[in-house]
């Protein structure tokens, strides 16, 4: 049997998980689990680079992150899920890649520019935060991984990597793919106000949302403006109420865009309807994650076995990479 192709990608456990989340990244490494050898990371050490001046809750966080990974469908049997601090090998790579990363690369990113520029409450002109990308370099060569499901705004991240993979390969010979950008299908999904769907606009629907704030927080999202009416005819294609229907209940799709267009439903039903699309869908997350939280211990065995799983994958690549560079720690694998 051929082997399976090796994929890795990571979220860092910034709070709670949102549809954003689920719609933009999970529901696709959920697919991805039989196709590919997956591993999944909860990317701490990411998170501690913007958290650091507050970082008591990165612990909390990373576990809830790995209980609504497993309500979603992520399934341990199948994929390796860990926590990116758990394997040192993370640091050390990180370390022998910003030996040969220019500066001038860093510093062009394009989104440690939009963050600096959007996180005015936090200082993130530090050392450590220019790094960002290489250490998420490392975390995709470690494992030798062919594809990254990226969103779009990780694309330089990833063209990053690919930069210092061939740049190291050049240099000490070919230990890393250049691993390709798996690019996600699934429309986006813009938050409540229209903005980006993003933690700090508090605009997003969480995965633990119960149906009284599910309600409450649709009921606040903007409709199509030109429709000021009941009998003025709505513009689905461009009401973000309908791109939400189209994503979690498509098989209305058509019954909704005709009764928006024709003016036979006023917005406040229709958003109505939307709400209780989003807790049906919900439900069925909230009720795998209440039974996983029964045995706690399980979840700690699960990282503590994905962690086993990765280090053992780490640590034949960091030994090839130390005999490469010429450092004495490279010794053969024993
Ligand atoms: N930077 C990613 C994000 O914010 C998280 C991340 C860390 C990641 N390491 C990774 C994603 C490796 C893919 C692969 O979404
Ligand atoms: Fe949007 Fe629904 Fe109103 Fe149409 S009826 S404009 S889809 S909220």
């Amino acid at each position: 049997m051929e082997k399976k192709k090796r994929t890795l990608s990571g979220m860092r456990p910034t709070g709670k998980l949102h549809l954003g989340h689920l719609v933009g990244a999970l529901s696709n490494w959920v697919k991805l689990q039989d196709e590919y050898d997956c591993f999944f990371m909860i990317a701490d050490w990411h998170a501690l680079m913007s958290e650091y001046e507050n970082p008591k809750l990165i612990k909390q966080n990373s576990i809830e992150c790995a209980i609504d990974w497993l309500a979603c469908g992520i399934n341990p049997d199948k994929s390796t899920i860990f926590v990116q601090s758990d394997v040192k090998e993370h640091c050390e790579l990180h370390m022998i890649l910003s030996i040969i990363t220019q500066l001038a690369v860093l510093e062009r990113c394009p989104t440690y520019k939009e963050q600096l520029r959007e996180q005015t409450k936090r200082d993130l002109t530090t050392y450590g935060f220019l790094g960002y990308p290489v250490l998420q370099a490392a975390d995709i060569l470690l494992y030798k991984s062919d594809v990254v499901p990226v969103g779009m705004d990780q694309l330089p991240h990833l063209e990053l990597t690919r930069l210092v993979a061939r740049k190291f390969n050049n240099l000490y010979g070919k230990i890393f793919k250049e691993p390709k950008p798996l690019l996600t299908k699934i429309s986006k999904l813009m938050g409540l106000d229209n903005r980006k769907m993003s933690k700090s606009y508090e605009n997003f629907i969480a995965l633990s949302d119960d149906e009284e704030t599910v309600k409450k927080k649709i009921a606040t999202m903007f409709t199509d403006p030109k429709r000021v009416r009941l009998s003025d005819p709505g513009h689905p294609d461009t009401c973000n109420v309908y791109n939400y229907f189209k994503i979690f209940k498509p098989i209305l799709k058509e019954e909704i865009h005709d009764y928006c267009l024709n003016a036979k439903v006023g917005c406040t039903e229709c958003k109505k309807n939307l709400a209780g699309a989003i807790t049906e869908y919900l439900n069925e997350v909230q009720k795998k994650r209440k039974k996983i939280l029964q045995d706690k211990q399980a979840i700690d065995d699960i990282l503590d076995k994905g962690a086993e799983k990765a280090r053992s994958a780490a640590s034949e690549t960091m030994n090839e990479v130390r005999r490469a560079v010429g450092l004495k720690s490279g010794h053969l694998i024993v």
